[in-house]
């Protein structure tokens, strides 16, 4: 090993990873992703994943059932809500953005699907048809986010948790009677979700930064005012040039990213040009970090009574009155 390129140490595999960039990613080698995984092969991946946080495999010209196979043979397929679902496999996302169909809202830093109590643990992007000019996607390493917090500032959000919700989803619905019944109905299976701020790796026992300015609407404890300008110091972690990577596509290229571990973010600058790509979204579990794992927001609230801090349970703020002071006399 060179510190750039290594070789896995698992027995019975000939993968390679190369780093792609200063902190986290590595383009991988000696694997033909069409073909049934092995055993060895598998534990590779698995370790290079935890490790390097995004894994780039070029030169893959695999079928849509291939790239199902492959992220499937790592956890279950889940289903986006709201995401342009094939007809016949509804766990396969396809992108075919073009003149008349613009690409959604993905040119936001997020982790995807935040507003789940089980996040996804990953997602693979695989290009098929990829435009002239543009159509990067940004990748933002967590872990190297987090690390390099102050001191001050990482035992300030150690026990914090951050409330996702829907989003910019809230918008697709429009404002008829029916859509708004739609989102109540989505409100109802996606409730507000209190995640840990700071979030434990499973498999790398890393910390990460895990909120971002797509699901993260609020900081609980924190009068709203605290909270927006806390979270634009956090989510700004993403947006450092060091801890990034910036992934040109070619077709044939399939990026398998660590949803925990890094955020993303698509540059829409091609349009109306074409780019067309495949997804799978890879089922995950529920995030832990030091405040314990994440719970619905309700839930939380139950728990932790912060009225006494001037912040309600609206996640509001509300002025200390003469009564609620130490000693109202002064
Ligand atoms: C996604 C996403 C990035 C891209 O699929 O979750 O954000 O570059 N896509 O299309
Ligand atoms: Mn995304």
């Amino acid at each position: 090993m060179d510190g750039i390129t290594e070789k896995t140490a698992i027995e019975g595999s000939k993968i390679e990873f190369k780093k792609v960039s200063a902190h986290f990613g590595a383009s991988v080698t000696g694997i033909d992703v069409s073909k049934p995984l092995s055993a060895a092969d598998h534990q590779a991946l698995s370790a290079g994943l935890a490790k390097y946080e995004i894994l780039v495999f070029r030169d893959q010209d695999i079928t849509a059932q291939n790239l199902m196979d492959f992220g499937g043979s790592f956890s279950e397929l889940t289903v986006h809500p709201f995401s342009p679902n094939d007809d016949n496999n509804p766990e396969l996302i396809v992108f075919d953005n073009k003149e008349g169909n613009p690409p959604f809202s993905t040119d936001v830093w997020h982790s995807d699907e935040t507003f789940r109590l089980e996040p996804p643990m990953a997602t693979m992007l695989c290009a098929k048809i990829v435009p002239e000019i543009g159509g990067d996607t940004m990748f933002s390493s967590m872990s190297a986010g987090y690390e390099s917090l102050s001191q001050k500032i990482k035992d300030l959000i150690e026990d914090m948790v951050g409330v996702h919700d829907l989003g910019p989803f809230k918008r697709l619905f429009g404002g008829t009677t029916e859509g708004r019944a739609l989102l109540l109905d989505y409100g109802n299976r996606y409730p507000l979700v209190a995640h840990p701020i700071v979030r434990i790796h499973p498999d790398s026992g890393k910390k990460v930064l895990f909120v971002n300015p797509q699901f993260t609407v609020h900081i609980e404890g924190l009068t709203q005012r605290e909270s927006d300008h806390l979270l634009d110091i956090l989510f700004h972690q993403a947006v450092i040039p060091e801890y990034q990577y910036r992934h040109h596509w070619e077709p044939n290229t399939l990026v398998f990213w660590d949803n925990r571990s890094v955020q993303h973010y698509a540059v829409h600058d091609y349009y109306p040009q074409r780019r067309k790509m495949d997804r799978v979204t890879l089922k995950g579990t529920v995030p832990v970090g030091p405040a314990g794992p994440s719970v619905f927001l309700e839930d939380y609230l139950a728990q932790h009574d912060n009225s006494e801090d001037g912040v309600d349970k609206f996640g509001g703020h509300r002025p200390l009155r003469q009564f609620d002071r130490e000693n109202p006399d002064l």
